[in-house]
């Protein structure tokens, strides 16, 4: 990516790296946090942080939990581009936590990219599609094509069948148009958060009925969510990058 020509445009960009989940999902074993477990070596949730620290004029936003404001102390290092801030109960609440933050940092702010740092293996070409169509839309998402067949049901009865061809995956990461993505967090706020949004394209067309432009994404960008996930991230670095993804 010509750095050069983006500089303008990435300081005006805030960038919400989520990293405050709770990982019910992921283990049986105790209080494992998912995005804290090292995976070859780092932390998972240090290949996006990596990843998106490598593009200086940035803005970054680390949201933690609340009990782990000291972990980064004992990092080696700190990219000077981020500000690390406390999370809530919710994922809706941790964007809505840094989107506050950011709002009292930066008078600048004209754009806002969230990515899940569940999702370790993201690649520069998924940022240069985001960017690229940054200004032209208001809501992108990164997302892919489905290969199975898709029922919509419940109680284990399909009730009906979805045309595989017009559904989508939705991945992170996200970009928004920044007043648009926190004016509809307002609103979400406002209404006492009634509804559980698992992401925030879903969020903002709920809130402003504004359809997001998909991305290609790539299933590598998977979310790693169940242990299963995690064997799978540490087969993807041994055989998919032979051992040098994000060194
Ligand atoms: N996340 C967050 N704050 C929360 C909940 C989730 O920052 N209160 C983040 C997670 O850390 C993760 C991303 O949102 O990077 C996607 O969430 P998910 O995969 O659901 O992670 P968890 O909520 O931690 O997992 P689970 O739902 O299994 O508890
Ligand atoms: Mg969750």
């Amino acid at each position: 990516m010509n750095k050069k020509i983006y500089n303008n445009l990435f300081s005006r960009i805030a960038v919400i790296l989520l990293a405050a989940g709770k990982s019910s999902r992921f283990s049986n074993k105790g209080n494992v946090l998912k995005q804290f477990t090292e995976l070859e070596g780092k932390q998972i949730y240090r290949y996006s942080l990596d990843f998106f620290a490598r593009y200086t004029d940035f803005n970054i936003f680390l949201v933690i939990p609340a009990n782990y404001q000291n972990f980064l102390h004992k990092e080696k290092s700190i990219p000077k581009n981020l500000t690390i801030i406390e999370g809530g109960d919710t994922r809706n609440e941790s964007v809505y936590k840094a989107l506050l933050a950011i709002k009292k940092l930066h008078k600048n702010i004209d754009y806002c990219i969230i990515h899940d740092t569940a999702r370790p293996f993201i690649e520069t070409k998924i940022l240069e599609s985001i960017i690229s169509n940054i200004e032209n839309y208001p809501s992108i998402t990164a997302g892919i094509n489905v290969n199975d067949s898709i029922g919509y049901g419940k109680d284990n009865i399909i009730e009906k069948y979805i045309d595989r061809d017009n559904t989508y995956l939705i991945q992170t990461p996200q970009a928004f148009n920044f007043n648009i993505l926190y004016d509809s967090y307002l609103e979400f706020i406002s209404e006492n958060k009634k509804i559980n949004f698992t992401d925030d394209t879903s969020l903002v067309f709920h809130y402003k009925n504004i359809k997001p432009k998909i991305i290609d994404g790539s299933k590598i960008l998977f979310k790693v969510t169940t242990y299963e996930d995690f064997l799978y991230a540490k087969f993807i670095i041994k055989e998919f990058y032979k051992g040098n993804y994000g060194n």
